[in-house]
């Protein structure tokens, strides 16, 4: 049976509206007043929930949370400590990991352009598997492993499934950048290449379609098209691999009322999908591996800002917050939704709909349009953004040189920060130009 998920609806497990909005039964508007605005809160309660309903919902397959959503120390010990693998692709999410003592056998390597030295770093540390992008990495990575050592490798698969809320996140058809295109031939040649390797073992093959997937069906799909790979490389070769990675992907409700794929719908149909073609193909089941990432810290989220100024225009009415698109850049990369509340204080006016703008020169810095704010919202209220755990600080930048937010933890009525606000001197720090 599945652990059940938190309720629907873009709001984390312990948030709750009355009698005043809190988080991790920390009071909000208390969060804004002693770690500043714009600041990003993280609910460790709804983080550890949703590994569990992972983990409980597929019990054979590993669940490899996918770092680039977010990561912080604190992060990769809730995850280490919840059971997870690590799916990391640069080295500093590899450093992070490693500075907390992630285990090195449950991290995945990926990058479709790693460095030598990244490479080096993950086969020094013993990576549980390190992803195959390209042809040419595969002689690198086997020239980095000891006298008598062996990597495992898994191959990226080009399934030619096209899914994702937007063409920016879809990554499982011909014509992008990742992974082995089976049509080319190159998947085939880098399964022959591997084979040839002593120094690597070749564990399975791994795909990922897209982000924001909120249906099962391209996963039944991609599912089906790897299978056929795997019982290919047992019809070419005689090797039965063991294990199948499916990527993330799943999406999760930015505003109220949106469906989301949850672990178990996603789990029933895969495992079903992967079972059956293997035994129409007869091929032993693959253990699977799954990499989410945004639906284990998106919702767990929320980025508190304050009102600076309101402003009734022609055909709108602007409400400017103290943050801005470098600390979401989702909508204006991909169109992307969102919706706030007023939290701190109660309004008694109906609400009318506002466009959220922040504080950068471009009109395109909008963080939210169309959301319904009581109508005597004015500077100085603090509002809450939710489902932002997952590529908003990960993604952050510093235009305008504007420091990135901090990140607060709540649980159990405690708030504690786990990465500190960037500072004007922290900026100044890296201009070491005169
Ligand atoms: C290889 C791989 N695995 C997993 C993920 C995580 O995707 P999501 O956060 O949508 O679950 C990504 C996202 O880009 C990815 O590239």
């Amino acid at each position: 049976m599945s652990e059940p998920l938190p309720p629907g609806g873009p709001w984390s497990a312990t948030t709750r509206f009355e009698p005043v909005a809190r988080t991790g039964g920390v009071p909000l508007a208390d969060l804004a007043e002693r770690f500043g605005t714009p600041a990003y809160v993280l609910d460790e309660a709804d983080v550890r929930q949703r590994c569990r309903a992972y983990r409980s919902a597929l019990p054979g397959a590993r669940v490899v949370y996918a770092a680039k959503a977010f990561l912080c120390r604190a992060m990769a010990a809730w995850i280490r400590e919840e059971g997870l693998g690590l799916d990391v692709c640069s080295g500093g999410e590899l450093a992070i990991a490693r500075s907390v003592g992630f285990p090195a056998d449950r991290i995945v390597f990926h990058g479709n352009a790693k460095s030598p030295g990244e490479l080096r770093q993950a086969v020094e540390c013993g990576v549980g598997r390190v992803v195959v992008d390209n042809l040419a990495e595969i002689t690198r990575i086997a020239g980095l492993v000891p006298p008598g050592g062996r990597q495992k490798v898994l191959l990226r698969v080009i399934p030619d499934v096209e899914a994702g809320a937007h063409p920016a996140v879809r990554t499982g058809g011909e014509g992008q950048k990742f992974g082995l295109s089976v049509a080319t031939g190159d998947a085939a040649a880098a399964v022959a290449r591997v084979l040839r390797q002593p120094e690597l073992e070749l564990a399975g093959l791994h795909c990922h379609l897209g982000s924001q997937i909120r249906t099962p069906e391209p996963y039944e799909e991609a599912a089906h098209v790897m299978v056929e790979q795997l019982a290919r490389v047992r019809d070419t070769y005689g090797v039965v691999l063991p294990e199948l990675d499916l990527g993330g992907g799943q999406g999760i409700a930015y505003l109220e009322g949106e469906y989301f794929l949850t672990p178990a719908d996603f789990a029933v149909r895969v495992v079903k999908a992967v079972e059956e073609r293997a035994a129409a193909l007869g091929l032993p089941v693959p253990r699977l591996i799954v990499e989410p990432g945004r639906s284990v810290s998106g919702p767990a989220g929320l980025t508190l800002y304050r009102v600076v100024a309101v402003k009734r225009a022609l055909t709108r009415t602007f409400v400017a917050v103290d943050g801005r698109m470098s600390d979401n850049p989702r909508p204006s990369l991909y169109g992307a939704r969102y919706t706030a509340r007023l939290v701190g204080r109660r309004s008694g006016m109906p609400d009318r709909p506002v466009t959220l703008v922040g504080h950068h020169c471009e009109a395109g810095d909008v963080l939210a349009d169309d959301v319904p704010l009581p109508a005597d919202v004015r500077p100085g209220d603090v509002l809450a953004v939710p489902a932002t755990g997952a590529y908003h600080h990960s993604m952050a930048s510093t235009y305008n040189l504007t420091g990135r937010p901090p990140v607060v933890a709540v649980h159990d009525g405690t708030a504690r920060l786990i990465v500190r606000r960037e500072e004007i001197d922290d900026l100044l720090r890296r201009d070491v130009g005169l």
